[in-house]
């Protein structure tokens, strides 16, 4: 599929056949792909809970106010992120380029983030938010459909997936096949009201 057209036919999915499943070889794939969105100072904060437990699936619906495409999707992925990412062994996010760029990044990346708790926290949100948008257009390409969610109690969803401590929860995103399509959209701003020349 080209990418304009993925681009433009992804919507929030909230109905799904319960019958379709992803190969593991569609899924692996998915996932490499997503593993290629960018991220500040090849960071990649990024860590990918695949929930395959249908118990886990039914607790995670529950504290998702019963959102029922948590249950039903062919696959339920929890987006979080290691806000310490960047002090923990920073040299492997460079570990393939040449040994001068990467004894001068590494110490650059180090000292742009030490001392800046909410620049850590900002950049590993923006990560998922990047790794997010790979993951819903890749899927699309591969013909599944997607929902982003957060309509969920992060305190609750925490204790229930053991989510380790400095680590934050971007969002959920459940992929599957819709059974029924989205509503017409929302409502789209008009580009003069986003658009804007040099200064605001
Ligand atoms: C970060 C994020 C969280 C969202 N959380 C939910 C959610 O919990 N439940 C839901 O039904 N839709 C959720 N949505 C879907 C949005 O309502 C949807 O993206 C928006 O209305 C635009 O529609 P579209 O994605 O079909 O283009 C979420 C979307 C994003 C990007």
């Amino acid at each position: 599929m080209d990418l304009f057209t993925a681009v433009e036919t992804r919507r929030s999915v909230k109905h799904y056949d319960t019958t379709a499943q992803m190969s593991a070889s569609e899924f692996y794939h998915l996932i490499q792909a997503t593993m290629l969105s960018p991220t500040s100072y090849n960071i990649q904060h990024w860590r990918f809970l695949r929930v395959t437990d249908p118990t886990l699936r039914s607790e995670l619906k529950g504290a998702a106010w019963g959102q029922q495409q948590v249950e039903d999707a062919s696959e339920l992925i929890i987006l979080c992120a290691d806000i310490n990412a960047w002090r923990d062994r920073p040299e492997r996010y460079w570990a393939d380029a040449p040994k001068e760029a990467r004894e001068v990044l590494v110490p650059m990346l180090t000292n742009f983030y030490a001392g800046k708790p909410q620049l850590q926290r900002d950049e590993a949100m923006r990560s998922c938010g990047l790794a997010a948008q790979t993951m819903m257009l890749a899927a699309k390409a591969q013909g599944y459909d997607t929902g982003a969610m957060v309509g969920f109690d992060p305190q609750n969803v925490a204790e229930l997936i053991n989510l380790p401590d400095g680590y934050l929860i971007g969002m959920m995103i459940v992929i599957g096949k819709a059974s029924k399509t989205a509503n017409g959209r929302g409502g789209q701003l008009s580009m003069d009201e986003v658009l804007f020349e040099n200064r605001f």
